[in-house]
């Protein structure tokens, strides 16, 4: 059986299809544990020993727990994740049809591995806007939580060197089968099935349905397995595994002189310049809002960045046995062997000397092991939420991650107990503060 912490860490994946519902499944978490929800369009009346949190978009959510001391004087305690991944977004206005097959058309949604989202069931989430009461439009989440469509491949007979590398075109080879009845359908007008579907689960009409954001994800449930169920497998394994951490840690967390935050950003697989992403100012308003309102304002809330700590979760790319020469042999770091310190000369992660040594006097006060995680000096690694945060806020800024197998495959793999240390260590981080160097 898996321990408790990834069996909890599988339900939060499973609920979480896309990026809507993770914020969804965060803000449940944190309601439950009395947390209050806070409207960015009202005056807020904040009271101390209160946790509170926001959620922008329906995707990117922000929790705060005051500190006992004033901002200026402790700062604040921070660790940030991302709740997108990788997927095939719907194009539902369109219906591909020929033969009387129909097919949903997709564009793609960050970097997937694409050949991983073929021959496999898909599922249908994400959010749809329909019109609300007084004409206003209203956002409504969906999740069809079952197979209904796939992306054949071509038979290997007509495609002889498949195996040798296919490059995938979006328009041409990903739209995804869903329908392919025996006799001609009556009504040659009649809407996408996408779109039945979707206005079907949620009791509204199609013509109801005015706006979209509608994924194809993998339909199987997170899983555990290996000898001892210490390897996790599922999909948007990174970085929900990272916002489970953080969200966990938060929970356990207690009010203590600095303050809290945990941080959950949409769209950081696309470059994070959105409304809701971690390249705009969403996350900086919301520390100053937070200041301001527990007494330190103007040049209170710059004293107050200028004494916080703020620690980036996103997965590590974890060594691999069958391709170790694509790893530094000092630098791959080990599943089940703790969160591994990401660096990176040029500064793709915003680990440095300080922040570094910051997360491992966490680590080792926590008892957690901690590796370090740098590609070989002959490649670029990919980037984080990281350091477009701490240039936006000011705040100084490590970058770690649980190293994880298939990044951005369909299914990703994860160490159970690198799980575990990760919620560890971010306890010590809730439980240290930010006054670490
Ligand atoms: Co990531």
């Amino acid at each position: 059986m898996p321990a408790a912490a990834s069996r909890a860490l599988c339900d939060f994946l499973d609920a979480s299809p896309t990026a809507f519902h993770a914020a969804d499944s965060i803000a449940a978490a944190l309601r439950a544990s009395g947390a209050v929800r806070l409207d960015e369009r009202e005056a807020w009346k904040l009271e101390a020993g209160k946790t509170y949190f926001v959620d922008r978009n329906g995707s990117s959510v922000i929790a705060f727990r005051p500190g006992t001391a004033l901002p200026e004087d402790s700062g604040f305690a921070i660790a940030g994740a991302h709740t997108d991944a990788p997927a095939l977004r719907v194009r539902p206005e369109k219906a591909l049809r020929a033969r009387r097959s129909e097919r949903i058309a997709v564009e793609i949604y960050g970097g997937p591995i694409v050949s991983t989202w073929l021959d496999r069931p898909l599922s249908l989430a994400g959010r749809v806007a329909v019109r609300g009461k007084d004409g206003r439009a209203e956002a409504r989440l969906v999740n069809l939580a079952r197979p209904v469509a796939v992306v054949p491949n071509l038979a290997i007979h007509l495609n002889r060197e498949v195996n040798k590398g296919f490059e995938y075109n979006a328009q041409n080879h990903l739209p995804a089968l869903c329908a392919w009845p025996a006799e001609e359908a009556s009504d040659p007008a009649r809407a996408p099935w996408a779109l039945q579907a979707v206005a079907a689960e949620l009791g509204v009409e199609v013509k109801e349905v005015l706006g979209t954001e509608l994924f194809l994800v993998d339909a199987q449930r997170a899983l555990a397995f290996g000898p001892g169920a210490e390897l996790v497998n599922s999909g948007r394994a990174d970085d929900l595994a990272g916002c489970h951490a953080i969200l966990q840690a938060f929970r356990q967390s207690e009010a203590k002189p600095h303050g809290q935050v945990a941080v959950f950003f949409d769209n950081e697989e696309v470059g994070s310049a959105t409304l809701q992403g971690a390249d705009g100012v969403y996350l900086r308003e919301l520390l100053e809002r937070f200041s301001v309102a527990f007494g330190s304002g103007g040049e209170g809330f710059k004293r107050a960045i200028a004494r916080s700590f703020s620690v980036s979760v996103d997965a590590a790319q974890g060594w691999h046995p069958s391709y170790a020469d694509k790893y530094d042999e000092t630098y791959g770091p080990t599943l089940n062997a703790g969160p591994a310190v990401k660096a990176n000369a040029n500064f793709r992660y915003a680990t440095d000397a300080l922040s570094e040594a910051a997360f491992r006097s966490l680590c080792a006060e926590a008892g957690v092991p901690c590796q370090k995680f740098q590609v070989r000096a002959d490649q670029t690694p990919g980037s984080t939420i990281g350091p477009i945060s701490s240039k936006l806020t000011g705040i100084r800024t490590v970058d770690v991650g649980a190293p994880l197998l298939a990044m951005h495959s369909i299914r990703e793999t994860v160490g159970a107990r690198d799980h575990e240390w990760m919620i560890a260590a971010l306890r010590k981080l809730f439980e240290r503060g930010p006054d670490l160097y």
